[in-house]
């Protein structure tokens, strides 16, 4: 399937889903406004793969990116409420020890880059297509 639907009305703030896009995890996270104050006071000087928090979302609170460890490809953990999150309160891979921010951008370990955003869009207030 080159696209896929996701109805993000049942996604309350803080909660997160995977759904599969082209094989892969996509991670759909309703951020709460704590994360989001997080992910945009960040100086771009600590980023390794610096972006902006503004320059991977398109709604505030949603952040919408592939599960895919960019070093190795492991799936990193945080989805569930009782994951290990990292030290940045985002995402953490187990393989090898990398730590992602609310942003889902790379902070410390070997990941090269951050989480990748994929081509999406809000086709209505509660649906976004991937792909
Ligand atoms: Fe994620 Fe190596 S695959 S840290």
């Amino acid at each position: 399937l080159a696209s896929t639907e996701v109805d993000i009305s049942p996604i309350a703030a803080g909660q997160s889903v995977t759904v599969m896009w082209r094989g892969k995890p996509v991670f759909v996270r309703n951020r709460t406004e704590e994360e989001v104050r997080e992910a945009r006071s960040v100086p771009m000087s600590e980023l390794k793969d610096p972006a902006t928090d503004e320059s991977r979302v398109k709604r505030d609170n949603w952040l919408v990116v592939v599960g895919v460890c960019t070093h190795l490809g492991c799936v990193p953990l945080g989805q569930k409420p009782t994951d290990a999150k990292g030290d940045y309160n985002g995402w953490f891979c187990p393989c090898h020890g990398s730590h992602y921010d609310t942003s889902a951008r790379i902070r410390r370990g070997p990941a090269p880059s951050n989480l990748l955003v994929p081509d999406y869009a809000f086709t209505s207030d509660t649906m976004i297509r991937i792909g």
